[in-house]
């Protein structure tokens, strides 16, 4: 199948964004481990990052017609974003939250996330490697969907 791994605002400039909180790694090393971890468990990726919240959504309803599975990594639009939990909710796939940092560590306002409404799972605060322990997880849910 498809996983979709849907990267928030802000997140292209990872690896040189506050390297304290998120890491030295950046967007493009996430994309390449996400890319063979698929690729071993026999699913192809789509690798997506925008600043643009109407983007995200546009992707989540892609994600809708290819019958695909979402890890998602809102950023910002974690805690603001209405609309991609609505969006979220018009999918029926396994969906998965990731936040690189703890943000239950954090400020107050990055505790509530609009996104945890819908999210099957969440990972926070185990850095990029959230994004394979996602992948990982969406792989089950969609072998387990199938039988
Ligand atoms: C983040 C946490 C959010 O609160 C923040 O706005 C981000 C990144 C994370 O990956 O830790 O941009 O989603």
């Amino acid at each position: 199948s498809i996983i979709y791994v849907l990267n928030g605002p802000n997140l292209n400039l990872l690896g040189k964004r506050q390297p304290h909180i998120y890491g030295h790694e950046t967007l493009a090393d996430v994309e390449a481990d996400c890319r063979k971890l698929a690729s071993e468990l026999g699913h192809e990726i789509r690798f997506h990052q925008s600043n643009r919240e109407y983007e995200i959504i546009d992707w989540i309803h892609q994600a809708r017609e290819d019958g695909a599975g979402i890890v998602i990594n809102p950023a910002a639009f974690t805690h603001t974003s209405l609309a991609i939990l609505d969006a979220l909710n018009t999918f029926e796939g396994p969906v998965i939250e990731i936040h690189i940092s703890n943000v239950h560590k954090r400020e107050s306002f990055r505790h509530h996330s609009f996104v945890s409404h819908r999210a099957d799972g969440v990972i926070a605060g185990l850095g990029t490697e959230g994004y394979q322990l996602g992948i990982r997880r969406v792989a089950t849910m969609l072998k387990t969907a199938k039988k």
